[in-house]
């Protein structure tokens, strides 16, 4: 008899291990949850919401909940998915995003995700917030209108790169990147383009200078399958730039 734990996503079993959560254990057995702010790679920080599933009745991040034996997870329901859509709506108009304008177009998560789960408009009113971009790095560029404050880079910074570059300031809808440096620039701090939080950015507001619109439409990440089968930008980064 098998001694293996499992719980159910949309009724088929996904077996987890000690310590998983619902999204470690769905990934693994190949079972797309959307995600933004998630990366295998750091611990959760389930600040995105976009990987809501229902469990028993309750809504849970997927990236935080642990997972546990007979759970009945609820993920590709048209509530869920509407839920999902609203959530992204609103990361949309929050921030600026020209998808037709932007180097990372075809190869943005948040892009790959809307369109997973079938966003079509943004149905909010845009903010249309005043944001700058800081150019001032060699190699690199931030555009802050992008930024959807996954706090991956403030992660990878962190924990691997031991430089503390980045961080959130404020709160709420006055949230906001900041670079720690004398000035607050980018330029001014010790980045380098080879910092694993260069290569982490789900969307296109952290910018490998130089690399821009390198890949006709029709060969970028996402334009032949959707991200439920090519996964996360950054498993690509360095050998997929879009
Ligand atoms: Fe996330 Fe990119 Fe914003 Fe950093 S710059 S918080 S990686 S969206
Ligand atoms: Fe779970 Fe962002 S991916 S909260």
């Amino acid at each position: 008899m098998s001694e293996n734990k499992a719980f159910t996503l949309d009724a088929k079993p996904i077996e987890f291990q000690d310590g998983d959560t619902i999204m470690d254990a769905a990934l693994r057995a190949g079972a797309y949850i959307p995600h933004l702010c998630h990366n295998p790679e750091f611990e959760p920080h389930g600040s995105c919401r976009v990987c809501v599933v229902g469990v028993n009745g309750r809504r849970v991040s997927a990236c935080t909940q642990p997972a546990t034996e007979g759970l009945e997870v609820e993920n590709n329901s048209e509530a869920i998915k509407q839920e999902r859509r609203a959530l992204l709506q609103m990361l949309f108009v929050e921030g600026n995003h020209v998808c037709p304008g932007c180097e990372k177009s075809g190869a943005c998560q948040l892009q790959a995700v809307a369109y997973y789960v079938g966003m079509l408009d943004p149905h909010f009113t845009h903010f249309f917030p005043r944001r700058l971009v800081d150019a001032s790095h060699a190699e690199v560029a931030i555009d802050f209108n992008r930024c959807i404050l996954c706090e991956l880079c403030v992660r990878a910074s962190c924990d691997v790169d031991k430089k503390n570059v980045f961080s959130i300031s404020g709160r709420g809808i006055g949230s906001h990147l900041v670079i720690n440096s004398p000035s607050g620039k980018l330029g001014d701090s010790d980045f380098s383009v080879n910092d694993k939080a260069a290569q982490v950015c789900p969307v296109g507001a952290i910018l490998h200078k130089h690399t821009g619109y390198d890949r006709p439409i029709g060969e970028r990440l996402y334009d032949r399958q959707p991200i439920s089968v090519v996964g996360d930008v950054a498993e690509h980064e360095g050998k997929d730039h879009g």
